[in-house]
Order: C-alpha cells, then structure tokens, then sequence
C-alpha cells in the first residue's frame, strides 16, 4: 500500500513505463573533489546512491536496468583507481546476494570477462548463479564494458559460424547481430540517463540506445536519488516517441 501510493504521488504513469532504463553512472569523481576528499570516496559513495536506485527501479516494476561501471577505456585511469573500483565492485557483487535479496533483483555482469582477475570472474559466476531465479528487475552490470568490443565480438562469433557454415552472410538480420550482443533476449533501451552534466555516451550501449530517450543530469551520481529518478521517468513519458514514423 505503501509503495502504491508512493507511486501514485510521484506522478508516473506506470502503464507507461520504460522497459530498459541504461545509466551512466557518472560525476563519482567530481564529487568528492567539491567535499575535498579522494576520488575513491567519490565512488563508495556512488555504489550507495546505486543499491538505492536500483531498489527503487524494481519498486516501480521496471523491468531491466544496466549501469556502466566500468568502461573499456577505464583502464586508463591510475593503478590505485582502478585497484579501488576492482575492489569496490568485488564487494558490490558479494554483497548484492544478500542486500539486494529482498528486492529480489537479478544480476548479470556484462563486458569482456577476460581482462578481470580471477577473483572477480568467480564472483561474477557466483553472484549470476545465485540471482538467477529470482523474480525481480534485471540488472546488468557493466563492468569492463565497450559497446565497440562487444559489436566486435559479435562479428567474430557471426564470422565463425559463417565459416563453420551455420550462417549465410547474406542473410544476416538484425536480430542474428543482436542474439550475439551481452544483451541478447532484453528489451532495447527506451530511456538512458547519465548524470553530472556530460551529454555524450562514452562507448555504452551504442546498438541498444539506437531509440532510446536521453536524460542528461546535472548532479553528480553519489546525489542522484530515487525522486530524481522519477523525474527522470516524468521527463520520459512526457516525450513524444515516434521511431521513425509521424
Ligand atoms: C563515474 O565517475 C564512475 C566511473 C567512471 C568508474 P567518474 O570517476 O568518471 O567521475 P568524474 O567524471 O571524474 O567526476
Ligand atoms: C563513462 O564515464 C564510464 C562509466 C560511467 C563507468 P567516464 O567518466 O569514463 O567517461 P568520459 O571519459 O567522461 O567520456
Ligand atoms: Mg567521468
């Protein structure tokens, strides 16, 4: 009753509501830099702002939400960032089993698992298989995610079956490119949001956002709150969606 109300409140029409909400979870940074401590502070504080959201999300009945945590160029960041967010998402994917087991929330990682150290393979492997048959929103992790590594690796696995004779190129679909993505089987985005005043995409999700609506924030990530959320939602059902056509 609670929580239905509380809907009705936040002005949302829920027989409208996207199915895929993407977020570039951006600004972690920044934000520690305005309160005078370390960036790492920044990103812990981020990951708090992210069990909220991702919460609220699966309050709403929001099907499946994909944040980008890590990127494929993020690796150009310092050692002890990159160490700090390894760590942090570690933790995240520990800890998610039991914070996130109320909400019943399914996780996935997404991304090149290659590049990541054992430990956090493993976990992603667990984390997956103990969440797999709940009920809940999905939620992707982004975590060493390119939308270029992962068209790229979709050509390559569409080349092997053209040489092993499985596929015609010539009769290659969308859907034969798409059923090769990380996100395979869900719903495209229809609404991304990416917080701290950048209005670019940085390599996420370049084939699933092709008619998504964009939402840019200025807050930083660590203040983004489930009402803004809603307002992002507001913002979303409020535009005129016409894929093409009048
Ligand atoms: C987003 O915040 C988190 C990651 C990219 C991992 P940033 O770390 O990019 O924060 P800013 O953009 O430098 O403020
Ligand atoms: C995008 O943010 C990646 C994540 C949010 C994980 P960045 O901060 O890395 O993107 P740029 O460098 O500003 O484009
Ligand atoms: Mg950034």
């Amino acid at each position: 009753m609670f929580f239905w109300k509380k809907r009705k409140d936040s002005g949302i029409d829920m027989n409208n509501l996207p199915r895929h909400i993407g977020v570039i979870m951006d600004g972690n940074g920044r934000w520690a830099k305005k309160r005078g401590l370390p960036r790492s502070a920044g990103h812990s504080a981020g990951a708090e702002s992210l069990k909220k959201i991702v919460t609220e999300a699966n309050n709403l009945g929001i099907g499946y939400i994909t944040v980008y945590a890590f990127s494929t160029e993020n690796w150009k960041r310092p050692k002890a960032e990159v160490d700090f967010l390894m760590n942090l998402l570690l933790d995240y994917l520990r800890d998610a089993e039991r914070s996130l087991a109320g909400e019943n929330v399914r996780i996935r990682a997404i991304g090149s698992r290659n590049e990541l150290s054992e430990e956090i393979r493993e976990q992603i492997a667990k984390t997956e298989a103990m969440t797999k048959d709940r009920t809940g929103i999905v939620m992707n992790i982004a975590l060493n995610y390119g939308s270029r590594e992962e068209l790229v690796n979709a050509a390559k696995k569409l080349c092997e079956k053209a040489v092993a004779g499985e596929v015609v190129p010539d009769d290659l679909t969308e859907q034969d490119i798409e059923n090769e993505l990380y996100t395979a089987g869900q719903p495209e985005v229809d609404l991304l949001i990416r917080t701290s005043g950048e209005q670019r995409l940085s390599n996420f999700m370049l084939w699933q956002v092709s008619y998504a609506e964009m939402v840019f924030v200025e807050k930083a990530w660590p203040d983004f709150k489930p009402k803004d959320l809603h307002e992002c939602i507001r913002i979303f059902q409020h535009r005129g969606r016409r894929f093409g056509g009048v």
